[in-house]
């Protein structure tokens, strides 16, 4: 199995993302020991912004990043919320991966997505509460963004690990913390 692992916030040390996903990645690799994993820090190293004609070194960045997801079977995705959606450095990264012929086409039928033979795993945290349901609910662009995106490409295998309310208080961020990880621990493995 082929991991490729993305973190994409800004905190380092002190991000809630950057444990999850480390966490999730470790869960997958203890069931099947065998894993490679690649590892991207898209915030120490971000891609280029978005150009119609991108340099080569730019373009060079670009397939590279498109060439890590199409050579994955899983991906794991760290994806804080930040202003009610994802990092600007994440947003870079999709824009690499949303390129006609590769993970997703058009067809008689309308577009059709490529990439259905993979996982993907996003670990969301975030300061408030958006769980659907409740009023900051229509401000999520960040976990229905991502799923829409994966969705549009063909990932019908599709999981978020939460952890929310993490500003709320000290009691809250506790409960998420031990929520998220009773999420991984309950992560189909292999
Ligand atoms: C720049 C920035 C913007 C943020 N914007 C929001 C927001 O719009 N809504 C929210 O609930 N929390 C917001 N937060 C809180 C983060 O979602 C929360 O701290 C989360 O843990 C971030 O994940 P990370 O620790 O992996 O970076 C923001 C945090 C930062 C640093």
């Amino acid at each position: 199995m082929k991991i490729l692992h993305i973190d994409s916030s800004i905190l380092g040390d002190h991000s809630t993302t950057r444990q999850l996903t480390a966490a999730i990645t470790a869960r997958l690799r203890a069931a099947a020991p065998a894993t490679q994993v690649v590892y991207r820090d898209l915030a120490a190293e971000p891609l280029p912004q978005f150009t119609a004609a991108p340099g080569a070194e730019d373009a060079a960045a670009l397939a590279t990043a498109l060439e890590q997801v199409l050579a994955a079977d899983v991906i794991v995705i760290g994806a804080p919320l930040y202003n009610f959606s994802i990092p600007t450095q994440l947003k870079s990264w999709l824009d690499a991966l949303a390129v006609p012929g590769k993970t997703f086409a058009y067809g008689a039928n309308g577009p059709e997505g490529l990439l259905g033979a993979k996982r993907v795993i996003v670990a969301s945290a975030r300061g408030g509460i958006y769980t659907p349901g409740t009023p900051m609910a229509s401000l999520d662009h960040q976990e229905n963004y991502l799923k829409s995106f994966f969705g549009f490409v063909g990932v019908t295998q599709f999981d978020i690990v939460r952890a929310e309310g993490l500003k709320v208080s000290e009691e809250v961020k506790t409960q998420a913390m031990a929520a998220a990880f009773g999420q991984i621990a309950a992560l189909q493995a292999a």
